[in-house]
């Protein structure tokens, strides 16, 4: 597949873990793809994985000058933009509601909803000049459609990515740019390593626990993420707007995975 050939993609978060697997996709099938990150480093290491076709930015996205830098990078390096994955994102401190310092919630707030506002405005006014355009804005199955302890502001986040997607969609219809979100479950990456355990040797087992209480038996890899951002971006999803996808193997399917009489039978 060829689907992002003459294309310009912007990947923010694009040094981690599944913003670096979209940017390889979307490269892959042939759009040349700018690589934003905090951390330039992280993101150098992964254009130069892609090669020519791809630029490396360093821009915090709870900063407006910064996001109207790396679309201006964009269109400096390659002349437009064509399609934008909203993925930065942290996952936050794990802290008991009455504890939780309000610095926290800004901090998490500030780079998965407000970053992720400012990505989209930075970008709406390049979309809108090469005549249309696709967002895809990194959602999560746990905040989106469960929660977890500990956890209330990314899950207050990811929750309102939902609402994000829905908005922008009516709102930038008009200019023929469509707005989805992707949120997957579990994903076989650092970040929900290091959410959910502190013991450096536990990653087989920790991911292995989790495959057995996936209806589908597997933990998601940054590849399946990639491959539905770069559906939800491309022409095939031509007459999708507004909606938030789950890529999770079923993980929410079940609110009673945890009580004994559900228990998966053995075949
Ligand atoms: N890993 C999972 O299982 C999972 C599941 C559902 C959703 N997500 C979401 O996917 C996204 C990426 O997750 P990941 O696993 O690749 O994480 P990651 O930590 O590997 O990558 C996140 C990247 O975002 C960058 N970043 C952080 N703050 C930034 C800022 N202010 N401006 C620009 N860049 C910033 C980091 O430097 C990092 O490179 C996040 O939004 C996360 O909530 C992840």
């Amino acid at each position: 597949m060829n689907r992002f050939a003459g294309k310009v993609a912007l990947v923010t978060g694009a040094g981690g873990a599944l913003g670096r697997a979209s940017a390889i996709r979307f490269a892959a099938e042939g759009a040349r793809v700018v690589i934003a990150d905090l951390d330039m480093e992280r993101a150098q290491a992964v254009a130069a994985e892609i090669g020519v076709e791809a630029i490396a930015v360093q821009a915090d996205v709870t900063d407006l000058e910064d996001c109207k830098t790396m679309v201006q990078a964009a269109r400096g390096a390659f002349g437009a933009l064509d399609v934008v994955f909203a993925n930065a994102g942290i996952g936050g401190a794990k802290t008991e509601f009455v504890d939780l310092p309000i610095e926290e919630w800004d901090r998490v707030m500030g780079v998965n909803l407000r970053g992720m506002v400012l990505t989209c405005k930075a970008a709406a006014r390049a979309l809108i000049d090469a005549g249309g355009g696709s967002i895809v804005l990194m959602g999560s199955s746990t905040g989106g459609w469960d929660t977890i302890l500990g956890s209330g502001p990314y899950m207050m986040s990811k929750e309102a990515v939902k609402a994000l997607a829905r908005n922008l969609a009516l709102e930038l219809a008009r200019y023929r740019i469509r707005v989805n979100a992707v949120c997957p479950g579990i994903i076989q990456t650092p970040l929900s390593f290091r959410q959910g355990t502190d013991d450096p040797d536990a990653w087989e087992g920790f991911f292995a626990r989790f495959a057995d209480r996936i209806p589908l038996r597997r933990v998601g890899k940054p590849e399946d993420v990639a491959a539905t951002v770069a559906f939800l971006a491309s022409d095939d999803a031509r007459h999708i707007t507004g909606t938030s996808l789950l890529i999770d193997g079923g993980q929410t399917l079940q609110s009673w995975s945890n009580a004994p009489d559900t228990a998966y039978p053995s075949s």
